[in-house]
Protein backbone atom coordinates (compact mmCIF):
# COMPACT_ATOMS: atom_id res chain seq x y z
CA UNK A 1 0.00 0.00 0.00
CA UNK A 2 1.06 3.47 -0.51
CA UNK A 3 0.20 6.90 1.14
CA UNK A 4 -1.39 9.67 -1.78
CA UNK A 5 -2.30 13.09 -1.03
CA UNK A 6 -4.68 14.59 -3.41
CA UNK A 7 -4.30 18.48 -3.83
CA UNK A 8 -7.50 20.40 -4.47
CA UNK A 9 -7.99 24.09 -4.37
CA UNK A 10 -9.29 25.24 -1.20
CA UNK A 11 -13.47 24.70 -0.28
CA UNK A 12 -12.89 21.82 -3.04
CA UNK A 13 -12.13 19.46 -0.72
CA UNK A 14 -15.91 18.01 -0.90
CA UNK A 15 -15.99 17.69 -4.91
CA UNK A 16 -12.77 16.49 -4.90
CA UNK A 17 -13.86 13.62 -2.32
CA UNK A 18 -17.14 12.88 -4.52
CA UNK A 19 -15.28 12.43 -7.86
CA UNK A 20 -13.06 10.01 -6.58
CA UNK A 21 -15.77 7.69 -5.34
CA UNK A 22 -17.56 7.75 -8.80
CA UNK A 23 -14.61 6.60 -10.31
CA UNK A 24 -13.30 4.44 -7.75
CA UNK A 25 -14.88 1.27 -8.88
CA UNK A 26 -13.88 1.87 -12.43
CA UNK A 27 -9.94 2.58 -11.59
CA UNK A 28 -7.96 -0.55 -13.00
CA UNK A 29 -5.80 -3.20 -11.51
CA UNK A 30 -2.38 -4.03 -12.82
CA UNK A 31 -4.33 -6.57 -14.48
CA UNK A 32 -5.98 -4.01 -16.94
CA UNK A 33 -9.31 -5.30 -14.75
CA UNK A 34 -11.36 -2.94 -12.20
CA UNK A 35 -9.20 -3.11 -8.87
CA UNK A 36 -11.99 -4.43 -6.82
CA UNK A 37 -10.51 -2.73 -3.62
CA UNK A 38 -12.94 -0.81 -1.11
CA UNK A 39 -12.89 2.48 -1.50
CA UNK A 40 -10.29 3.91 1.33
CA UNK A 41 -10.37 5.51 4.57
CA UNK A 42 -10.14 9.19 3.08
CA UNK A 43 -9.25 11.78 5.62
CA UNK A 44 -10.32 15.44 4.74
CA UNK A 45 -8.01 17.89 5.03
CA UNK A 46 -7.38 21.58 4.13
CA UNK A 47 -6.14 21.66 0.44
CA UNK A 48 -6.71 17.86 0.11
CA UNK A 49 -7.34 13.99 0.69
CA UNK A 50 -5.23 12.03 2.26
CA UNK A 51 -5.97 7.75 1.74
CA UNK A 52 -3.60 4.51 1.28
CA UNK A 53 -4.05 2.58 -1.36
CA UNK A 54 -2.09 0.79 -4.18
CA UNK A 55 -0.11 2.58 -6.44
CA UNK A 56 -1.58 1.29 -9.41
CA UNK A 57 -4.78 2.81 -8.13
CA UNK A 58 -3.33 5.82 -6.58
CA UNK A 59 -1.99 7.33 -10.07
CA UNK A 60 -4.83 6.51 -12.24
CA UNK A 61 -6.56 9.61 -10.36
CA UNK A 62 -4.47 12.04 -12.51
CA UNK A 63 -6.76 10.94 -15.39
CA UNK A 64 -9.73 11.48 -13.83
CA UNK A 65 -10.22 14.28 -11.06
CA UNK A 66 -11.19 17.39 -12.75
CA UNK A 67 -11.04 19.74 -9.71
CA UNK A 68 -8.12 18.39 -8.38
CA UNK A 69 -4.50 20.12 -8.72
CA UNK A 70 -2.24 17.25 -8.32
CA UNK A 71 -1.51 13.69 -7.03
CA UNK A 72 1.30 13.55 -4.20
CA UNK A 73 2.94 10.28 -3.47
CA UNK A 74 3.70 10.68 0.26
CA UNK A 75 7.44 8.91 0.49
CA UNK A 76 7.71 9.44 4.02
CA UNK A 77 7.19 11.49 7.02
CA UNK A 78 9.27 11.62 10.36
CA UNK A 79 10.02 14.13 12.78
CA UNK A 80 13.90 15.86 11.82
CA UNK A 81 15.42 18.34 14.35
CA UNK A 82 18.57 18.31 12.54
CA UNK A 83 20.18 18.39 9.19
CA UNK A 84 21.95 14.94 9.82
CA UNK A 85 18.69 13.40 10.87
CA UNK A 86 17.27 14.59 7.98
CA UNK A 87 19.83 13.54 5.08
CA UNK A 88 19.79 9.88 6.26
CA UNK A 89 16.18 9.66 6.13
CA UNK A 90 16.04 11.08 3.32
CA UNK A 91 18.60 9.51 1.50
CA UNK A 92 17.33 6.07 2.73
CA UNK A 93 13.99 6.16 0.38
CA UNK A 94 13.93 4.29 -2.25
CA UNK A 95 14.64 7.28 -5.25
CA UNK A 96 16.07 4.78 -7.45
CA UNK A 97 12.57 2.67 -7.94
CA UNK A 98 11.31 6.37 -9.54
CA UNK A 99 13.95 8.94 -10.43
CA UNK A 100 16.82 8.31 -12.97
CA UNK A 101 18.71 11.04 -12.36
CA UNK A 102 19.78 13.30 -9.06
CA UNK A 103 18.33 16.16 -11.70
CA UNK A 104 14.65 17.13 -9.77
CA UNK A 105 12.84 20.31 -9.34
CA UNK A 106 11.88 20.85 -5.58
CA UNK A 107 9.37 22.46 -4.22
CA UNK A 108 9.96 23.11 -0.51
CA UNK A 109 8.13 24.72 2.49
CA UNK A 110 9.26 25.13 6.63
CA UNK A 111 7.62 26.67 9.16
CA UNK A 112 7.21 26.78 12.56
CA UNK A 113 10.41 24.31 13.08
CA UNK A 114 14.24 23.76 13.85
CA UNK A 115 15.28 22.63 10.39
CA UNK A 116 13.35 26.08 8.90
CA UNK A 117 15.97 26.86 6.02
CA UNK A 118 14.60 26.16 2.71
CA UNK A 119 17.35 26.36 0.64
CA UNK A 120 19.92 24.50 3.14
CA UNK A 121 17.22 21.46 3.37
CA UNK A 122 17.45 21.42 -0.91
CA UNK A 123 21.29 21.46 -0.62
CA UNK A 124 21.12 18.19 1.76
CA UNK A 125 18.57 16.75 -0.31
CA UNK A 126 19.96 17.38 -3.49
CA UNK A 127 23.30 16.34 -2.08
CA UNK A 128 21.85 12.74 -1.00
CA UNK A 129 20.79 12.05 -4.24
CA UNK A 130 24.05 12.76 -5.91
CA UNK A 131 25.41 10.15 -4.12
CA UNK A 132 22.36 8.09 -4.90
CA UNK A 133 22.75 8.39 -8.46
CA UNK A 134 26.57 9.44 -8.92
CA UNK A 135 26.86 9.27 -12.63
CA UNK A 136 24.16 10.14 -14.24
CA UNK A 137 23.34 13.59 -15.48
CA UNK A 138 20.68 14.51 -17.86
CA UNK A 139 18.91 17.89 -18.74
CA UNK A 140 16.16 16.98 -17.86
CA UNK A 141 13.89 16.62 -14.52
CA UNK A 142 13.53 12.99 -13.64
CA UNK A 143 10.26 14.67 -11.32
CA UNK A 144 9.60 17.08 -8.63
CA UNK A 145 10.08 15.90 -5.08
CA UNK A 146 8.03 18.27 -2.35
CA UNK A 147 9.34 18.91 1.18
CA UNK A 148 7.37 20.01 3.81
CA UNK A 149 8.50 20.79 7.57
CA UNK A 150 6.17 21.74 9.87
CA UNK A 151 5.93 21.53 13.84
CA UNK A 152 9.51 19.83 13.29
CA UNK A 153 7.69 16.94 10.89
CA UNK A 154 9.03 16.48 7.61
CA UNK A 155 6.71 15.18 5.08
CA UNK A 156 8.62 13.93 1.91
CA UNK A 157 6.21 13.39 -1.35
CA UNK A 158 7.20 12.78 -5.34
CA UNK A 159 4.69 14.48 -7.75
CA UNK A 160 2.56 11.68 -10.26
CA UNK A 161 1.45 14.26 -11.91
CA UNK A 162 3.89 16.96 -13.52
CA UNK A 163 1.80 19.98 -15.26
CA UNK A 164 -0.51 20.67 -13.12
CA UNK A 165 -3.86 19.07 -13.43
CA UNK A 166 -5.92 22.06 -14.88
CA UNK A 167 -3.77 21.93 -17.92
CA UNK A 168 -5.53 19.26 -19.59
CA UNK A 169 -3.79 19.33 -23.05
CA UNK A 170 -6.60 19.98 -25.11
CA UNK A 171 -7.16 23.72 -25.02
CA UNK A 172 -4.46 25.30 -26.84
CA UNK A 173 -5.32 28.94 -27.27
CA UNK A 174 -6.95 31.31 -24.67
CA UNK A 175 -8.64 34.61 -24.49
CA UNK A 176 -8.68 37.42 -21.62
CA UNK A 177 -9.16 36.28 -18.52
CA UNK A 178 -9.55 31.94 -19.07
CA UNK A 179 -11.37 30.65 -16.17
CA UNK A 180 -9.37 27.83 -14.85
CA UNK A 181 -10.24 24.31 -16.16
CA UNK A 182 -10.17 23.04 -12.13
CA UNK A 183 -13.12 25.72 -10.91
CA UNK A 184 -15.05 25.49 -14.62
CA UNK A 185 -14.91 21.77 -13.52
CA UNK A 186 -16.72 22.20 -10.25
CA UNK A 187 -19.35 25.24 -11.55
CA UNK A 188 -20.28 22.23 -14.03
CA UNK A 189 -20.85 19.78 -11.12
CA UNK A 190 -22.09 22.32 -8.33
CA UNK A 191 -24.72 23.48 -11.20
CA UNK A 192 -26.18 19.83 -12.39
CA UNK A 193 -26.07 18.47 -8.82
CA UNK A 194 -27.85 15.21 -8.72
CA UNK A 195 -29.26 15.63 -11.66
CA UNK A 196 -26.60 14.17 -14.29
CA UNK A 197 -29.67 11.92 -15.58
CA UNK A 198 -31.75 14.74 -17.05
CA UNK A 199 -28.99 16.61 -18.87
CA UNK A 200 -29.44 14.35 -22.19
CA UNK A 201 -32.52 16.70 -22.73
CA UNK A 202 -30.81 20.22 -21.92
CA UNK A 203 -29.22 22.64 -24.00
CA UNK A 204 -26.23 23.83 -22.24
CA UNK A 205 -25.18 27.79 -22.98
CA UNK A 206 -22.47 29.86 -22.01
CA UNK A 207 -23.74 33.52 -23.34
CA UNK A 208 -20.16 34.66 -22.45
CA UNK A 209 -17.93 32.12 -23.44
CA UNK A 210 -14.42 33.61 -23.65
CA UNK A 211 -12.06 30.70 -25.17
CA UNK A 212 -14.98 28.40 -24.43
CA UNK A 213 -13.81 26.94 -21.13
CA UNK A 214 -17.02 25.95 -19.68
CA UNK A 215 -18.37 24.68 -22.42
CA UNK A 216 -15.13 22.51 -23.65
CA UNK A 217 -14.98 21.05 -19.45
CA UNK A 218 -18.85 20.49 -19.39
CA UNK A 219 -18.41 18.04 -22.85
CA UNK A 220 -15.23 16.12 -21.61
CA UNK A 221 -16.67 16.35 -17.75
CA UNK A 222 -16.57 12.38 -17.08
CA UNK A 223 -14.36 11.63 -19.04
CA UNK A 224 -10.43 10.87 -18.42
CA UNK A 225 -7.65 12.51 -20.16
CA UNK A 226 -5.47 10.21 -21.02
CA UNK A 227 -3.30 12.22 -23.87
CA UNK A 228 -1.54 14.50 -21.76
CA UNK A 229 1.98 13.21 -20.03
CA UNK A 230 1.89 12.59 -16.39
CA UNK A 231 5.12 12.44 -14.42
CA UNK A 232 4.49 8.69 -12.88
CA UNK A 233 4.71 7.51 -16.38
CA UNK A 234 8.25 8.13 -16.11
CA UNK A 235 9.10 6.37 -13.23
CA UNK A 236 11.18 3.23 -13.34
CA UNK A 237 8.58 1.30 -11.29
CA UNK A 238 5.09 2.97 -13.37
CA UNK A 239 2.86 0.15 -13.93
CA UNK A 240 3.53 -1.39 -17.12
CA UNK A 241 -0.20 -0.75 -18.15
CA UNK A 242 -0.12 2.40 -18.68
CA UNK A 243 2.76 2.64 -20.99
CA UNK A 244 0.38 1.17 -23.65
CA UNK A 245 -0.78 3.58 -25.97
CA UNK A 246 -4.45 2.49 -25.73
CA UNK A 247 -4.33 1.61 -21.98
CA UNK A 248 -7.61 4.16 -22.01
CA UNK A 249 -9.94 1.05 -23.64
CA UNK A 250 -9.38 -1.33 -20.90
CA UNK A 251 -11.73 1.45 -18.76
CA UNK A 252 -15.33 -0.03 -18.61
CA UNK A 253 -17.24 3.08 -17.69
CA UNK A 254 -20.98 2.95 -18.35
CA UNK A 255 -22.08 5.68 -21.09
CA UNK A 256 -21.64 9.26 -19.46
CA UNK A 257 -24.35 11.82 -19.07
CA UNK A 258 -24.13 14.45 -22.33
CA UNK A 259 -25.67 17.91 -22.78
CA UNK A 260 -28.16 17.89 -25.86
CA UNK A 261 -26.26 20.92 -27.35
CA UNK A 262 -23.08 23.03 -26.13
CA UNK A 263 -24.26 26.53 -27.04
CA UNK A 264 -21.57 30.08 -26.99
CA UNK A 265 -21.92 33.31 -27.55
CA UNK A 266 -19.43 35.79 -27.67
CA UNK A 267 -19.34 39.67 -28.66
CA UNK A 268 -15.82 38.70 -30.15
CA UNK A 269 -15.61 37.53 -33.13
CA UNK A 270 -12.05 36.21 -32.06
CA UNK A 271 -13.17 34.78 -29.33
CA UNK A 272 -15.70 32.21 -31.24
CA UNK A 273 -13.10 30.73 -33.60
CA UNK A 274 -10.89 29.95 -30.57
CA UNK A 275 -13.84 28.60 -28.93
CA UNK A 276 -14.86 26.80 -31.74
CA UNK A 277 -11.44 25.31 -32.39
CA UNK A 278 -10.99 24.05 -28.34
CA UNK A 279 -14.46 22.29 -28.80
CA UNK A 280 -12.97 20.42 -31.70
CA UNK A 281 -10.16 19.88 -30.21
CA UNK A 282 -11.64 17.84 -27.30
CA UNK A 283 -14.27 16.04 -29.38
CA UNK A 284 -11.35 14.55 -31.54
CA UNK A 285 -9.26 13.62 -28.37
CA UNK A 286 -12.44 12.01 -26.91
CA UNK A 287 -12.75 9.84 -29.97
CA UNK A 288 -9.11 9.01 -29.82
CA UNK A 289 -9.63 7.29 -26.36
CA UNK A 290 -12.94 6.49 -26.43
CA UNK A 291 -14.45 3.28 -26.60
CA UNK A 292 -16.83 3.11 -30.81
CA UNK A 293 -19.10 4.06 -31.64
CA UNK A 294 -18.28 7.78 -31.10
CA UNK A 295 -21.03 9.81 -30.02
CA UNK A 296 -20.04 13.38 -31.85
CA UNK A 297 -21.79 16.09 -29.38
CA UNK A 298 -24.11 18.81 -30.99
CA UNK A 299 -22.51 22.41 -30.69
CA UNK A 300 -22.80 26.00 -32.05
CA UNK A 301 -20.90 28.96 -31.27
CA UNK A 302 -22.19 32.27 -32.10
CA UNK A 303 -20.53 35.70 -32.89
CA UNK A 304 -23.38 37.95 -31.37
CA UNK A 305 -24.12 40.58 -28.38
CA UNK A 306 -26.04 37.95 -25.90
CA UNK A 307 -27.23 41.02 -24.15
CA UNK A 308 -28.91 42.89 -27.26
CA UNK A 309 -29.58 40.64 -29.59
CA UNK A 310 -28.99 37.03 -29.07
CA UNK A 311 -32.00 34.38 -29.30
CA UNK A 312 -31.37 30.68 -28.18
CA UNK A 313 -32.02 29.19 -31.17
CA UNK A 314 -35.34 27.08 -31.37
CA UNK A 315 -35.87 23.89 -29.80
CA UNK A 316 -33.14 24.86 -26.84
CA UNK A 317 -35.77 24.64 -24.04
CA UNK A 318 -34.81 23.10 -21.47
CA UNK A 319 -31.71 25.40 -21.02
CA UNK A 320 -29.61 25.82 -18.66
CA UNK A 321 -26.84 28.36 -18.38
CA UNK A 322 -23.57 28.99 -16.98
CA UNK A 323 -20.67 31.65 -17.44
CA UNK A 324 -18.26 34.20 -15.55
CA UNK A 325 -19.46 37.43 -17.33
CA UNK A 326 -16.70 40.14 -17.65
CA UNK A 327 -15.86 41.87 -13.83
CA UNK A 328 -13.24 43.51 -12.43
CA UNK A 329 -10.73 46.42 -13.86
CA UNK A 330 -9.57 44.69 -16.86
CA UNK A 331 -12.76 43.20 -17.87
CA UNK A 332 -15.75 45.69 -16.43
CA UNK A 333 -19.31 44.37 -16.53
CA UNK A 334 -20.88 44.69 -19.71
CA UNK A 335 -24.52 46.05 -19.23
CA UNK A 336 -24.89 49.37 -16.75
CA UNK A 337 -26.31 48.09 -13.13
CA UNK A 338 -23.85 45.58 -12.72
CA UNK A 339 -23.68 41.66 -12.00
CA UNK A 340 -27.45 42.19 -10.64
CA UNK A 341 -28.89 43.51 -13.23
CA UNK A 342 -26.93 41.57 -15.89
CA UNK A 343 -28.28 38.36 -14.23
CA UNK A 344 -31.88 39.55 -14.75
CA UNK A 345 -31.55 40.80 -18.45
CA UNK A 346 -29.80 37.03 -19.16
CA UNK A 347 -33.20 35.35 -17.11
CA UNK A 348 -35.65 37.54 -18.31
CA UNK A 349 -34.16 37.06 -22.53
CA UNK A 350 -33.53 33.27 -21.97
CA UNK A 351 -35.83 32.13 -19.31
CA UNK A 352 -33.63 29.31 -18.46
CA UNK A 353 -34.68 26.80 -16.07
CA UNK A 354 -31.24 26.83 -14.36
CA UNK A 355 -28.10 29.56 -14.55
CA UNK A 356 -25.06 29.38 -12.49
CA UNK A 357 -22.90 32.88 -12.22
CA UNK A 358 -19.50 33.07 -11.21
CA UNK A 359 -18.71 36.63 -9.94
CA UNK A 360 -16.65 38.77 -7.08
CA UNK A 361 -18.55 38.37 -3.76
CA UNK A 362 -19.26 41.99 -3.16
CA UNK A 363 -21.29 42.10 -6.01
CA UNK A 364 -23.82 39.78 -4.43
CA UNK A 365 -26.91 38.91 -6.67
CA UNK A 366 -29.37 39.46 -4.14
CA UNK A 367 -32.55 39.99 -4.15
CA UNK A 368 -32.42 36.71 -7.12
CA UNK A 369 -34.00 37.93 -10.46
CA UNK A 370 -37.75 37.87 -10.86
CA UNK A 371 -39.58 34.34 -11.69
CA UNK A 372 -35.95 32.97 -10.19
CA UNK A 373 -34.74 31.65 -6.77
CA UNK A 374 -31.13 31.34 -5.58
CA UNK A 375 -30.61 27.25 -5.42
CA UNK A 376 -26.88 27.26 -3.71
CA UNK A 377 -24.23 29.60 -3.60
CA UNK A 378 -20.48 28.22 -3.46
CA UNK A 379 -17.19 29.83 -2.23
CA UNK A 380 -14.71 30.02 -5.14
CA UNK A 381 -11.08 31.78 -4.81
CA UNK A 382 -10.85 33.04 -8.33
CA UNK A 383 -7.15 33.67 -9.06
CA UNK A 384 -6.97 35.44 -5.79
CA UNK A 385 -10.51 36.91 -6.12
CA UNK A 386 -13.26 36.29 -3.67
CA UNK A 387 -16.35 34.88 -5.92
CA UNK A 388 -19.42 33.61 -5.16
CA UNK A 389 -20.98 30.73 -8.23
CA UNK A 390 -24.84 31.45 -7.48
CA UNK A 391 -26.94 28.74 -8.84
CA UNK A 392 -30.50 30.11 -9.53
CA UNK A 393 -33.31 28.11 -10.78
CA UNK A 394 -36.84 29.39 -12.43
CA UNK A 395 -40.35 29.06 -9.98
C1 LIG B 1 -14.28 36.61 -18.48
S1 LIG B 1 -14.44 36.28 -20.18
C2 LIG B 1 -14.99 34.62 -20.22
C3 LIG B 1 -13.84 33.67 -20.13
C4 LIG B 1 -14.20 32.26 -20.46
N1 LIG B 1 -15.02 31.62 -19.44
C5 LIG B 1 -12.92 31.46 -20.71
O1 LIG B 1 -12.59 30.62 -19.88
O2 LIG B 1 -12.23 31.75 -21.66
C6 LIG B 1 -15.85 37.17 -20.64
C7 LIG B 1 -16.20 37.10 -22.11
O3 LIG B 1 -17.44 37.79 -22.28
C8 LIG B 1 -17.45 38.36 -23.59
N2 LIG B 1 -18.51 39.39 -23.61
C9 LIG B 1 -18.53 40.60 -23.00
N3 LIG B 1 -19.70 41.22 -23.26
C10 LIG B 1 -20.44 40.40 -24.03
C11 LIG B 1 -21.74 40.47 -24.62
N4 LIG B 1 -22.51 41.54 -24.44
N5 LIG B 1 -22.18 39.41 -25.37
C12 LIG B 1 -21.40 38.32 -25.53
N6 LIG B 1 -20.15 38.20 -25.01
C13 LIG B 1 -19.68 39.21 -24.28
C14 LIG B 1 -16.03 38.88 -23.74
O4 LIG B 1 -15.71 39.03 -25.12
C15 LIG B 1 -15.21 37.77 -23.06
O5 LIG B 1 -14.76 36.82 -23.98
Amino acid sequence: MNRFFVVTPLDFETATLQEMKDIWPFLLGKDAKPHGLPFPDVQVLEGGLEFETELVVGVQLNFFLKTANRVLLRMASFKARDLPKFYQKFKSLPWLEYLHSSHVEWKIAAQKSRLNNEKRLQESAQSALQEIFPSKHSSEASGSIFIRMDDDLCTISLDTSGEHLHKRGWTALRGDAPLRETIASYMLKSLIGANADEINAVTLLDPMMGSGTLLVEARALWSGQFLRPYAFQKWKKAPKLFLSPSFALNYEIPAQPQFKKYLGFDISGNMVSIASANFAEVEKQLQQTGKKPFQAAANEFNHVDAIEEAQAPEGSDPLWMILNPPYGERLPVAINGGLPQLASVLCSRYKPQRIGILYPEKEKISPAPKGYRVLKENRINNGGLRCLFTVLTRL
